[in-house]
């Protein structure tokens, strides 16, 4: 049974955690990225990413052709964005319709906008079964230590079987 972990980060957040989750579970792991960078400083990240998921935008990928078919097991990981996943994540669930996998999602966020992005990704994603869900508050400015164990942690209760 293979596991994949795929993420987007802006600001290492979420790759930070996506790394550890990965390595505890054996995973591969695809790092979503977009053609044309999103502003990773200032007021201008702010504008520039909150207006992408405002507008439902879909940043094109430098990914191209992933293959989901070896993975029965998807966990994805995003930054909260103007409270749901980030738009990079409008265009992965455009270009790769999958159903029937066992999927856990993660965010890392600054205070808020959880409860409405994991929402938001099982709208996106019908058809899947919902392993486990689990938000990280800055975990790289914050706590390091203790996200890394909570990331670890959070990786073994998953039950895929
Ligand atoms: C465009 C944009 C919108 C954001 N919106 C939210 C939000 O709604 N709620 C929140 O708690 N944090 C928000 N944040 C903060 C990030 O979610 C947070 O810093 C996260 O840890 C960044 O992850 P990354 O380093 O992987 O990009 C936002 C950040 C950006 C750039």
């Amino acid at each position: 049974m293979k596991t994949l972990v795929i993420f987007y980060s802006l600001e290492g957040n979420t790759r930070f955690i996506s790394e550890i989750v990965a390595k505890e579970l054996q995973a591969d792991i695809i790092e979503l990225k977009t053609v044309k960078s999103f502003p990773s400083t200032g007021i201008k990240k702010f504008v520039w990413g909150g207006k992408s998921v405002v507008l439902k935008e879909r940043p094109e990928l430098k990914n191209k052709n992933i293959d989901l078919s070896d993975y029965e097991n998807i966990i994805i990981g995003t930054p909260i964005w103007a409270g749901t996943y980030a738009a990079p994540f409008n265009t992965f669930f455009k270009q790769y319709k999958f159903s029937g996998k066992k999927v856990a999602f993660f965010a890392c966020h600054a205070g808020g906008g959880t409860e409405k992005c994991f929402k938001m990704f099982k709208k996106s994603l019908p058809d899947n079964t919902f392993v486990g869900e689990i938000d990280f508050i800055d975990p790289l400015k914050k706590d390091k230590k203790e996200n890394n164990s909570k990331a670890i942690n959070w990786a073994k209760s998953l039950t895929f079987d």
